[in-house]
C-alpha cells in the first residue's frame, strides 16, 4: 500500500500523498492542500520544499553525494570530458563515439558570434563587471537568433538552440576577458576540443600556433565538470521558474547568471579570494575573520563555507582541494594564498561554532585559488562558474518543458495592513 501522510487541521484531518524518488527521498505532495482545507505551506527560502521532481541530479547532503544521472561525482571528474558530461546532462545518457562526435562537431560550427554583438563589448564601460556583462549578451542572443523565442520549439529547433548556447558561450566569456584588458579578440578554431578552445580564445595570442598546456586544459575541464549541476540551487530555480512561463532558453539562462552572481552562491569564489587576500594584508592572521564570521552583529561570513545542503562536507570541495595541489604543483606556482586557506579551514573546522553549525568548505573555497594559478583575475570567477553550470541550466530547463510544468508562481501569507481609507496629500 502506498505511504500517506495524516494532516489534522482543526477538527478535520486529511490524507495526504506520498511521493518517494528513486533513491528513497521522501515528500509529501501538498499541491491540493489549499484545495481541500483552504491552508497553504510557508517555508521561507523553500528550505525545506521540493518544488520539481527530476531525473537529472542526486544529492544525499548528510552523506556527502552528488551523482549526475546516476554517475558519481568523483568518478565524472577523473574519468569524463565536460563536454561528455554536458552531453549527459543534457540528453539522460554518456554519448557513444558517433554521439559525441556530433555533438562536438556541432558546436564547432557554431562557436562564431554574429559580429554585430562586438558592438556591445565596446559599449560596456572598461571596469563593468563580466556578470553583468555575461547576462545581458546572453539575453541578447535571443535578439540574434529570433527563432529561439518559439514557445513550443520542435526537438530539432531547441537542439540546435542547446548547441548553439554552448558554442557561442565560450566565445562571449573570453571576448568579455580580452576587451576588459583591451586586447584584441580571437576567433575560434574549430580544430581545437571545447576547452582547449576557450583557452586559447581567453589567453592566446593572435598566432596560429596554440600554446595552451595540457595540464591547464584538465584542470579546467575537471573544474567545469564540478558545477555542472547541483539540482535545484538558486540559479537553476531561476532558470526553471523564468523558463515556465515558455520564455525562450537565452533569456531563461540570462537570468539564471543574475542569480548565480551573488556572493551567496556563484559570487563567493571572488570573495573567497578577496577575503584571503585581506588576511594576507593584515598579516596572515585569519582568526579575526573567525571571529567577524562569528560575530552576530557582524555581517560578514566566511566565504567559502557553509552550504544549503551539505552538512557533512561538499564532495566536490574535497576534488578540488586535491587539484588545487595537484594543479599549482604541475604549473610550478607557489600561492602563499593557499597555505592561508589551508590554515583558515583547519582554524574553523576545529572551532565550535562552525562545528555546531555543521559549516564545511564549499566548492567555492579552493576553485578560486585554480582559476589564479591558471591566470584568470577574481572578476572572472564567478563568470567560469557560469561556464560549467550552462549545461545543468539547459538540463533543467529542458526537463521542466519536457515534463510541462506549470508556470512557477509561489503563494504567501499576507502581514501587510488591511484596508485603509485614502488620505489627501494636504492633510496627511
Ligand atoms: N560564515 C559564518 N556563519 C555562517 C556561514 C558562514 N559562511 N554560513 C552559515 N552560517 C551560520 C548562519 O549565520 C546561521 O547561524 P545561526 O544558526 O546562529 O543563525 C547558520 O550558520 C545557518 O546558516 P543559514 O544562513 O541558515 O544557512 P543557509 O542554508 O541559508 O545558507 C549559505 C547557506 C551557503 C548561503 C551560507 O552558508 C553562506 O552564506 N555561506 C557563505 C557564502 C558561500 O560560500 N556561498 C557559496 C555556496 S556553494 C556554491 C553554490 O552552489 O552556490
Amino acid at each position: 500500500m502506498s505511504e500517506k501522510a495524516i494532516l489534522q487541521l482543526e477538527e478535520n484531518s486529511y490524507e495526504l500523498p506520498v511521493v518517494i524518488g528513486t533513491e528513497a527521498e521522501k515528500a509529501i505532495d501538498i499541491s491540493k492542500l489549499r484545495d481541500v482545507s483552504g491552508y497553504i505551506t510557508l517555508d521561507s527560502g523553500y528550505k525545506n520544499t521540493g518544488a520539481v521532481q527530476s531525473a537529472i541530479t542526486f544529492l544525499d547532503g548528510e552523506k556527502g553525494i552528488l551523482k549526475y544521472r546516476g554517475y558519481s561525482i568523483e568518478e565524472l571528474a577523473e574519468k569524463s570530458t565536460f563536454i561528455e558530461v554536458a552531453y549527459l546532462l543534457v540528453y539522460g545518457n554518456l554519448p557513444n563515439k558517433d554521439q559525441l562526435n556530433a555533438f562536438l562537431y556541432q558546436i564547432s560550427r557554431h562557436t562564431l558570434i554574429h559580429e554585430d554583438m562586438k558592438k556591445f563589448f565596446d559599449g560596456f564601460p572598461s571596469k563593468s563587471h563580466p556578470m553583468g556583462q555575461l547576462s545581458s549578451l546572453v539575453c541578447s542572443l535571443s535578439a540574434f537568433y529570433p527563432e529561439s523565442l518559439h514557445p513550443h520549439p520542435t526537438v530539432e529547433e531547441l537542439d540546435l538552440t542547446i548547441i548553439k548556447l554552448l558554442a557561442k558561450m565560450t566565445t562571449i566569456v573570453s571576448w568579455i576577458y580580452k576587451k576588459s584588458l583591451g586586447h584584441p579578440i580571437i576567433y575560434p578554431q574549430n580544430k581545437l576540443n571545447y576547452v582547449a578552445n576557450f583557452l586559447n580564445m581567453t589567453f592566446g595570442q593572435r598566432t596560429e600556433e596554440v600554446l595552451i598546456d595540457p595540464v591547464v586544459v584538465s584542470a579546467m575541464d575537471k573544474l567545469l565538470i564540478l558545477h555542472a549541476d547541483h539540482e535545484q540551487n538558486c540559479s537553476t530555480s531561476t532558470v526553471r521558474i523564468v523558463g515556465s512561463s515558455e520564455c525562450n532558453l537565452y533569456s531563461s539562462v540570462s537570468a539564471g547568471i543574475s542569480a548565480l552572481w551573488g556572493p551567496l552562491h556563484g559570487g563567493a569564489n571572488q570573495a573567497v579570494i578577496e577575503m584571503l587576500e585581506q588576511i594576507k594584508i593584515g598579516g596572515g592572521s585569519a582568526e579575526k575573520w573567525i571571529n567577524k564570521a562569528k560575530d552576530k552583529n557582524d555581517p560578514f561570513r566566511l566565504m567559502g563555507f557553509g552550504h544549503r545542503v551539505y552538512k557533512n562536507f561538499d564532495p566536490r570541495a574535497k576534488i578540488i582541494k586535491k587539484a588545487c595541489d595537484d594543479v599549482l604543483t604541475k604549473l610550478g606556482v607557489n600561492d602563499p594564498i593557499l597555505e592561508m586557506a589551508k590554515n583558515l579551514e583547519e582554524l574553523a573546522l576545529n572551532d565550535s561554532y562552525f562545528v555546531e553549525r555543521k559549516l564545511y568548505p564549499n566548492v567555492d573555497f579552493y576553485s578560486g585559488i585554480i582559476y589564479r594559478a591558471l591566470g584568470f583575475p577574481t572578476d572572472m570567477f564567478p563568470v567560469l562558474f557560469a561556464l560549467g553550470r550552462l549545461p545543468g541550466w539547459i538540463a533543467q530547463w529542458k526537463e521542466m518543458r519536457e515534463q510541462k510544468e506549470p508556470i512557477g508562481r509561489p503563494r504567501q501569507v499576507y502581514i501587510g495592513h488591511t484596508d485603509r481609507t485614502y488620505v489627501p496629500i494636504a492633510v496627511r
